[in-house]
């Protein structure tokens, strides 16, 4: 077992983090969403997964997952958002756990090896409890804050989430419009960067929504 603990990933009580769950399925495919994380003892992790989600689907029969720690947009993007074309990309992504069987990303900063423990359905959210097998530190090199990354990671959250109601008009509009907001701020603090680029790509996803497409 580490020596390094919750805290010293930063995680405190009562607080969500994000953070990317990264699973196998029952054939042994990975796959990787983010998902919010909460600790109430600093001992168990509790996740709160849509049940239409593939991660929720194989931690209902793997029983375990890896909660990738990182902060970098792209993969959160990546991850979120995925379609076919992105599959390849991301399938070199993962190579396989040490104490779990799950896939877990190579590119991540830090890793949390988890057992589930319960699983609680509440309609159409579950709620997750594991237990902590192991944490595993990657990187330490410090990263410059830049506005962008939060707003990228904010907007896919707003992107997603008018996925989960596509049939709500009121909320898409809501949700559009924070993602507009966001783009404004990332055009500003990251012209012509990967960042102008996704929030690009988030805003072409809604507006093929819009014209009756498919989101991915
Ligand atoms: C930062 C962030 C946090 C998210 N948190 C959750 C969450 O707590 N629960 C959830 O079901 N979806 C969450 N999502 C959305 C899922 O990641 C998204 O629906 C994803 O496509 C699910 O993938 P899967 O079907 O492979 O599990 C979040 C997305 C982002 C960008």
């Amino acid at each position: 077992m580490s020596k390094i603990s919750l805290s010293d990933l930063g995680f405190i009580k009562n607080c969500i983090f994000e953070a990317i769950v990264s699973t196998y399925n029952i054939k042994n495919l990975p796959n990787a969403a983010p998902m919010g994380i909460k600790t109430n003892d600093m001992r168990k992790l509790i996740i709160k997964p849509y049940i239409t989600s593939q991660t929720y689907r194989n931690l209902l029969s793997q029983k375990c997952a890896v909660i990738n720690i990182t902060s970098d947009p792209l993969i959160y993007y990546k991850t979120a958002l995925k379609n076919i074309d992105d599959c390849d990309v991301i399938s070199d992504w993962f190579e396989k756990a040490d104490q779990v069987n799950a896939p877990k990303l190579k590119n991540a900063d830090a890793y949390i090896e988890v057992r589930v423990t319960k699983i609680e359905n509440k309609k159409d959210r579950a709620k997750v409890l594991f237990d902590v097998v192991d944490i595993i530190p990657v990187k330490i090199t410090p990263k410059a804050y830049c506005r962008a990354n939060f707003a990228v990671i904010e907007s896919i959250i707003h992107v997603t989430r008018i996925k989960v109601f596509l049939k709500n008009r009121r909320k898409i509009e809501e949700l559009t419009n924070l993602v507009k907001y966001y783009d404004t701020l990332v055009k500003r603090v990251a012209p012509h960067s990967i960042y102008s680029k996704i929030m690009e790509e988030n805003l072409k996803r809604i507006e093929d929504w819009k014209a009756n497409k498919r989101i991915n």
